[in-house]
């Protein structure tokens, strides 16, 4: 990351993300849960534009409530830009343009986007030339997702989700998106889970702390078969989710019923993600959808990390 920068603004975009397998363990004493996911970056992103200026600011565009995302220091990206000039003793400012398309508080990742992207538009508009090493353990100081942002295509995460490691995919994965009006809140899905397992004595005594990505996952993934992936989408917190929403098991029936091979609930929802067997079978699982007046977003994976556009 090295463009130098002295007068322009840096675009930068950084896509969201569909958890295809999410199992999470016990919760450690930080309050993180112990997690084995796999991620996949998909075609719907955040644009951050950075231009130079002496203090920090946000602006955003792209979002119907505009409440529900804050411009200080409870914005991720304003976090982030903040952590980059601290790491590198930059003693100016950065203004933030955001336009959003990732669902806010979707469960799809959209805030740790915004945070990536501005991780690699303020390296570049202020010349830092942080490797990428370096910008991923800024990241993962940010949240469980950020790094994930950075490094986009299809990724196996361990830790608290935020050790990467790349997984082979072959092809493309369709999905249709079904957003929600209303966003969820990550700890209190997390919070639901806890409280369900609890109920059932599940994990009481011995919560695991590390675990594992089943093989058939991985598999499918190598494979490219969307029908294979579908048969071990696979989501822990999907119970959670559903328990505060229970219209999303709800959208998952009616996604099949429209033609989807699955659905799985996204992260911490309330995004629902149907797989589909091909770009044309997405469309038509689109149609059937609205005719129940169902908006829906068609999109790919596996698509790159967070990048410099110009
Ligand atoms: O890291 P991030 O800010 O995305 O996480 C949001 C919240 O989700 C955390 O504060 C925590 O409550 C929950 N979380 C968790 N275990 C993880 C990741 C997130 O409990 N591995």
């Amino acid at each position: 990351m090295s463009v130098s920068s002295s007068a322009g603004s840096v675009h930068v975009r950084a896509p969201g993300k569909i958890n295809v397998y999410l199992g999470v363990g016990g919760r450690h004493d930080d309050g993180y849960h112990a997690l084995a996911t796999v991620f996949q970056a998909v075609s719907l992103y955040e644009d951050v534009i950075a231009s130079p200026a002496s203090d920090f600011s946000i602006t955003v565009s792209g979002v119907d409530d505009p409440d529900t995302v804050p411009l200080d220091d409870r914005n991720l990206a304003m976090r982030a830009a903040k952590l980059l000039a601290a790491a590198a003793d930059y003693d100016g400012g950065v203004a933030l343009e955001i336009r959003k398309s990732v669902p806010v508080a979707g469960g799809m990742g959209g805030g740790s986007a915004d945070a990536a992207a501005a991780l690699v538009a303020c390296d570049a508009l202020w010349g830092t030339g942080f490797s990428q090493a370096r910008l991923h353990e800024l990241a993962a100081r940010l949240g469980a997702d950020v790094p994930f942002a950075l490094h986009g295509g299809t990724a196996v995460g361990t830790g608290r989700g935020d050790q990467l490691n790349p997984a082979l995919a072959r092809g493309r994965f369709d999905w249709v998106l079904v957003a929600s009006d209303e966003g969820l809140s990550t700890p209190l899905v997390y919070e639901r889970l806890d409280a369900l397992r609890d109920e059932e004595g599940a994990f009481a005594d011995d919560p695991p702390l590390s675990l594992d990505v089943p093989v058939p996952v991985l598999q499918a993934l190598r494979s490219g078969d969307a029908e294979e992936l579908a048969a071990s989408l696979f989501n822990d917190l999907q119970a959670a989710a559903t328990d505060v929403r229970p219209d999303l098991d709800e959208m998952i029936g009616l996604g099949v019923r429209a033609g989807a091979l699955q659905g799985i609930v996204s992260g911490s929802g309330p995004t629902v993600a149907l797989l589909c067997a091909d770009p044309e079978s997405a469309q038509q699982v689109q149609a059937a959808l609205r005719e129940s007046r169902i908006e829906s977003l068609h999109v790919h994976g596996p698509v790159p990390g967070a990048r410099i556009l110009s």
